[in-house]
């Protein structure tokens, strides 16, 4: 079983086109399947589940679908609190929160702190986020650490750097989704997914279920994972 999980999940928009309904249908019937792959995940005994919910770039949307999709946040943490309880889920995020709308941020924020007692899935909303920023920042930080005598240049390892960014303390994702057929990373985690094996399903977000879900893992427990060896090095342990 994979440990973490990350999922870009794609497709909203054009699922509620092929309805012939405005975009926000889409989103809303996205939210649907958060919930039932949280869900599922929680079952499955995945450590961690990352979903790319609303990127930096995001932001160029028109302003009513951007409105519309921070109105639907804080709807979708009011309602999922209490689940996330019962389900013992921890709800974690990474991106720039500063730059939500101020209602959008705060519900977060005492979801966050809510949910911080649990010891289940960690489930990690990436929000106003893109990996270029988040690396971005990183060399900032690490420049201003450097320049007040903080750290030495040569101290910095691939560790520091894993420390500093949005994410540390959690493990690098083994698995990436990405739903709706593109296939493309669109500025998430590059850092984290330089091992991560890749899935890309046709399926739209929307759509998206359970089984869509076990099929991507069933495709992951089929790979080799061998980080650079061979596959020989890999395969020793099974023959001894
Ligand atoms: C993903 O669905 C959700 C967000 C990016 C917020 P899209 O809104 O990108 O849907 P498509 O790609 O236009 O179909
Ligand atoms: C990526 O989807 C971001 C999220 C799923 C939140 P986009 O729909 O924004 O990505 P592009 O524009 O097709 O690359
Ligand atoms: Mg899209």
């Amino acid at each position: 079983m994979p440990r973490h999980v990350a999922i870009i999940m794609d497709g909203n928009g054009r699922w509620a086109k092929q309805q012939g309904l405005a975009r926000m249908f889409g989103h809303r019937q996205g939210v649907d399947t958060v919930h039932k792959i949280t869900e599922h995940a929680t079952r499955l005994g995945i450590e961690y589940l990352t979903l790319y919910a609303f990127s930096t770039e995001n932001w160029n949307r028109p302003k009513e679908e951007v409105d519309a999709l921070m109105a639907l946040l804080v709807d979708t943490i009011k309602k999922e609190t209490p689940t996330l309880m019962k389900n013992n889920v921890k709800l974690m995020t990474i991106g720039g929160l500063d730059r939500l709308p101020e209602e959008t941020r705060r519900k977060m924020e005492e979801c966050v702190e809510e949910t911080s007692v649990n010891t289940g899935l960690n489930l990690v909303l990436a929000l106003s986020y893109s990996s270029r920023w988040e690396i971005t920042r990183t060399v900032q930080e690490l420049a201003r650490r450097v320049k007040d005598g903080e750290i030495r240049v040569q101290d910095i390892d691939e560790q520091t750097v894993s420390d500093t960014l949005t994410t540390r303390g959690i493990p690098d994702p083994d698995l990436l989704i990405r739903t709706s057929g593109e296939l493309r990373i669109s500025n998430f985690l590059l850092w984290q997914l330089a091992y991560a094996e890749l899935y890309f399903t046709p399926c739209l977000w929307p759509d998206f279920t359970e089984e869509e879900f076990d099929k991507a893992i069933m495709d992951y427990q089929g790979r080799e994972r061998r980080f650079g060896k061979t596959s020989e090095q890999v395969n020793k342990g099974y023959r001894l």
